[in-house]
């Protein structure tokens, strides 16, 4: 039988490399380029597998243009990169990464929505430029987050792991809305209050975003969503750019109508709205809610995980699209 041919499209551990070297003939990406849609297309023309972050698009047009193609492991959990509807058409497996960075993009997820309340990105610009001359008791006054209401939109494995810290760490209160309800037994040990969007949007005094990105979730948070938020309230996002209408936070943001925003993802990231960054009340992350050494080494071996299982005709750890499986033997080429 021929080895299999892996793409890993960007830099990523030597240690996860050495590993898909030992099941598969790699072609790597030195340079960690991010390649563009032509350049991605012709290096997986002859690939069986693709190892793949977030910023790689996998689409219609990239599957006809590499028919060999059989696996494609993201390295991330949200998989709005790749088209899944196209890929099972052409019987071409999906993976992600759940579960390993849940945990750690809560952490994040949480500390943005602090450093949003009590103004820690802005007071430490304030000190560095020198302006901190005296005491005042009005300085950077920002809102609590203990006791205060957390709105959670999007209530998966993250969503959770964020809530358990709001309610159990800093006595919050919880009211969520996502697509499907909480078992009656998980709601109760969270003391947690499912509840329609507008009255997510009316309560919460932070807000946390993470759910999916998709084309029910793009603009979910328009200015008709942030003109129901407390003008006291907090907007944290974790999840995707495009979920949130940048253009009308940043308008918001300026005008008062919602106190302040933390924001891991933007639309078009790595490019950030320019009104965004002149704006002194919103903490702006270059999406690393994930970014522990432990957790995006997790992250790799899972995605190597996928594709070596797959790659072998085993059944992978972690399927997005499982209804392909039994995968299409390798095309002898
Ligand atoms: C990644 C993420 O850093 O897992 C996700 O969906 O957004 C992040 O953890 C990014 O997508 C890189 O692949």
């Amino acid at each position: 039988m021929t080895q299999p041919r892996v793409l890993v499209a960007r830099a990523v551990f030597h240690e996860t490399v050495e590993r898909l070297r030992r099941h598969a003939a790699v072609e790597t990406n030195a340079d960690d380029r991010v390649f563009g849609a032509a350049e991605l297309a012709d290096r997986l023309r002859d690939k069986d597998g693709a190892f793949i972050t977030g910023s790689e698009r996998i689409d219609a047009a990239l599957l006809a243009a590499c028919p060999r193609l059989r696996v494609v492991a993201n390295m991330a959990v949200g998989y709005n990169n790749i088209d899944v509807a196209a890929c099972t058409a052409r019987g071409v497996l999906v993976t992600n990464t759940p579960d390993v960075l849940a945990e750690t993009t809560a952490d994040f997820g949480f500390a943005l929505m602090m450093a949003t309340a009590r103004r820690m990105a802005e007071g430490e610009r304030f000190l560095r430029s020198g302006a901190w001359t005296k005491w005042s008791y009005d300085m950077l006054t920002g809102s609590d987050v203990h006791g205060a209401t957390l709105g959670i939109l999007g209530m998966g494995r993250i969503g959770q792991a964020i809530a358990r810290r709001g309610v159990h760490g800093f006595g919050m209160r919880l009211v969520y809305h996502n697509r499907s309800r909480l078992p009656a037994e998980t709601e109760a040990v969270l003391g947690a209050r499912y509840v329609d969007k507008q009255t997510l949007l009316r309560e919460a005094d932070h807000l946390v975003l993470v759910l999916p990105y998709s084309a029910e979730s793009h603009h979910a948070i328009g200015a008709a969503e942030l003109a129901l938020m407390k003008p006291t309230a907090t907007l944290t996002n974790v999840a995707r750019g495009g979920i949130v209408d940048d253009a009308a936070l940043a308008e918001a943001l300026s005008a008062g109508r919602v106190a302040a925003a933390g924001l891991d993802v933007f639309e078009g990231e790595p490019r950030v709205l320019p009104a965004l960054l002149t704006l002194p009340n919103v903490v702006l992350t270059p999406h690393i809610a994930s970014a522990t050494v432990a957790t995006r080494r997790a992250m790799a071996e899972l995605a190597a995980d996928n594709l070596i299982a797959a790659l072998g005709g085993a059944t992978p750890p972690t399927p997005v699209n499982p209804e392909v499986l039994p995968l299409r033997p390798a095309s002898l080429q």
